[in-house]
């Protein structure tokens, strides 16, 4: 059987392994797919181990996607407009990148959450690389106008002079968000929470009757965003479970040539999250 992997710092609660070993199942392809904890800067050393001992493919998590992303030869256009990779593809003596965060992220939103993106005035907190993996797809997907949100907002206009299209997407600092309105849908990229840092306060106007908010990650670390958007009246708060789950099931399609279905074992870490 090839090895897989997924890379990250910290990684041992990652589902990942899980998910994929259930793919794996499903297809009848014998996989070894591990969980390996690496620090940035550790990562091209142990990715180079990975690959001498049969590595064919890995799936990157924070905080080294950008990291992946520098240090692939070639990658892909989606990888590219993100500045950010997921996905690496062993391709001879090199790495190929990928990401299938911002397709992950849309599939689960439209088709198992049933959300027409389509014109939704669109708030993205943070502009980080998972920020970073959503935005281009957010924005193929149609949505309407995009305000990006960070802390430091010299990588928000970074991640808005990436996507090139100053007509329809706009930088704004933390300070403005009690300005700006109601969103149909608000994104939460930010890994406040995560870090054990106190997640900003956010002003009730953001949020309406008709609005969807949504957690790029999933478990703890989506609590205190979906607690605040629900107590706001939202009409739908998201975590980023289907979204982890789809981005896998579109990595092990490019391994390994066949899609998943993914609903069985979405539903069953569901069950176990609830
Ligand atoms: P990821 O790959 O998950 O996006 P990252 O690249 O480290 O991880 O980005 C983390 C994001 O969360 C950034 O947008 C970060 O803001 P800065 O660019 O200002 O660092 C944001 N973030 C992290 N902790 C935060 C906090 N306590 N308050 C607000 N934003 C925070």
């Amino acid at each position: 059987s090839r090895h897989y992997a997924v890379f990250g710092h910290p990684v041992s609660h990652s589902l990942s392994p899980r998910i994929h070993a259930a793919f794996g199942k499903q297809a009848g392809i014998a996989i070894e797919y591990s969980a390996i904890d690496v620090e940035p800067s550790g990562f091209d050393a142990a990715l180079q181990d990975f690959a001498a001992r049969g590595g064919a493919g890995a799936n990157v998590t924070l905080p080294l996607k950008e990291a992946a992303y520098a240090l692939c030869s070639d990658t892909t256009e989606r990888a590219r407009r993100a500045g950010a990779v997921n996905t690496l593809i062993r391709n001879g003596d090199a790495w190929h990148g990928d990401n299938t965060d911002g397709v992950g992220l849309v599939r689960d939103l439209t088709e198992r959450q049933g959300l027409d993106l389509r014109a939704r005035r669109t708030l993205l907190l943070g502009a980080g690389g998972a920020a970073r993996g959503v935005a281009p797809a957010l924005l193929d997907a149609g949505i309407g106008d995009l305000f990006i949100v960070n802390r430091t907002p010299a990588r928000a206009d970074a991640l808005a002079d990436m996507l090139g299209q100053p007509g329809r997407v706009h930088v704004r600092y933390l300070d403005d968000l009690r300005n700006l309105g109601e969103f149909d849908l608000v994104l939460n990229a930010t890994t406040a929470a995560r870090d054990g840092g106190s997640f900003p306060t956010l002003p009730r106007s953001l949020l309406g009757r008709r609005s969807a908010a949504v957690s790029l990650s999933y478990g703890e670390a989506a609590i205190p965003f979906l607690a605040w958007a629900r107590a706001q009246g939202a009409h739908e708060s998201i975590d980023g479970l289907g979204m982890l789950v789809e981005q896998a099931a579109e990595s092990f399609a490019r391994w390994h040539g066949t899609r998943p279905d993914t609903d069985r074992i979405y539903g069953e870490l569901r069950a176990e999250s609830a």
